[in-house]
């Protein structure tokens, strides 16, 4: 299928740690593809959105940074999109309290996210309470058309939709309502160690592929990965492992999957394995290589954030200008 093309995107990722392929196949891969595809695009390193559960001030700005090479080795080009930090655009902050006075409080308590992360309920902060506002707002600032992101997102999109169907039947119409941008097979890669959670930043490091692992971490990650039950795969009784590591095979090496089905059927899990790794490692290898490079050079690295914010600045304040001004509020120039 055609990727879209003269949309405007907006899309964020949060600075919690290297990203992993399973962020790479569910979303950033189709960040890229949309930059090629002549979209205007605004990606977000949404680093407010990540204090919202507890984090270590001492290596936050590494995060942030690593983050930032991370998207511009696997190919965001600067000049072409805007790529920019979600705090260096003040607008984020103000808006969500705004717009957090046009959401109700059970919309919030219904967010699946909250419930899982904030499982309790007495200690969890107000932030994270409040984090899909803040996301809905990323998005409405921008007028974006398309939100590409994996499945677990697709929630905080609804809400995005309802409160900007809100707003504009309340205050005149102001924003795009936007819809999800989702690739289905890829939309929710899972843990290497159980197939039946996703993979994640924050859980143990060796249930996930991180951007920047190294050979070695690779091999030992996806020969140590479960597999199902029996010691060779058959193509007709795919378990939930198997599954989940072949869809990794097959969106990363770009290999059909019949072809797929083909080369592997009747083949021990221990070859398989050595198969993915071996495509992992001449994938993941370059995009290792340039993020250091590109971390050794932290003044070029703030230049292009530097570039990004000015730019995403000048469509945010716009907007923040027209909500506030629908809003009744007065305003100095
Ligand atoms: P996060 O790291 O939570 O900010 O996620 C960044 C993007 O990656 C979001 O669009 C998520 O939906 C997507 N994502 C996160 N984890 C996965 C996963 N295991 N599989 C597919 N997509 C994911
Ligand atoms: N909540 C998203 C996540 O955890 C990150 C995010 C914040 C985002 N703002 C956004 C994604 C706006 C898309 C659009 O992955």
């Amino acid at each position: 299928m055609p990727y879209p093309s003269n949309k405007r995107v907006f899309s964020g990722i949060q600075p919690t740690g290297v990203p992993h392929i399973g962020n790479y196949l569910g979303a950033l891969k189709q960040w890229i593809n949309l930059q090629k595809s002549n979209n205007t695009c605004f990606w977000s390193i949404v680093d407010l959105h990540a204090i919202t559960m507890p984090y270590d001030a001492g290596t936050y700005k590494t995060k942030v940074l690593t983050t930032a090479a991370t998207l511009l080795a696997i190919g965001i080009d600067p000049e072409k999109s805007i790529l920019f930090v979600q705090s260096h655009v003040p607008a984020h902050t103000e808006a969500t309290w705004l717009m957090s006075c046009q959401t109700k409080y059970s919309e919030l308590q219904r967010m699946t996210q909250f419930k899982d992360k904030g499982e309790n309920q007495a200690s969890v902060s107000t932030g994270l309470f409040v984090y899909p506002v803040l996301m809905a707002v990323d998005i409405l600032l921008y007028q974006a058309d398309l939100v590409p992101v994996g499945d677990d997102q697709v929630q905080h999109l609804e809400l995005t939709r309802t409160l900007a169907t809100r707003f504009n039947n309340t205050y005149n119409h102001l924003f795009t309502v936007p819809e999800p941008y989702i690739i289905k097979e890829v939309a929710r890669v899972m843990s290497l160690k159980d197939p039946a959670k996703k993979m994640s930043k924050s859980g143990n490091p060796n249930d996930a592929i991180f951007l920047t692992d190294s050979q070695d971490e690779i091999q030992k990650k996806i020969k140590t990965a479960v597999t199902d039950s029996g010691s060779t795969f058959d193509p007709d009784n795919i378990g939930p492992a198997l599954k989940n590591l072949l869809s990794i095979y097959i969106a990363f090496s770009g290999v059909g999957v019949e072809e797929t089905m083909e080369k592997f059927g009747g083949k021990g899990y221990a070859t398989i394995k050595n198969d993915i790794a071996e495509m992992l490692i001449e994938k993941l290898t370059p995009i290792r290589n340039k993020v250091r490079i590109l971390l050794d050079n932290e003044s070029s690295l703030m230049a292009n954030l530097q570039l990004g914010a000015r730019r995403a600045n000048e469509v945010a304040q716009k907007n923040l200008r027209e909500m506030k001004s629908r809003m009744g509020f007065t305003q100095i120039s």
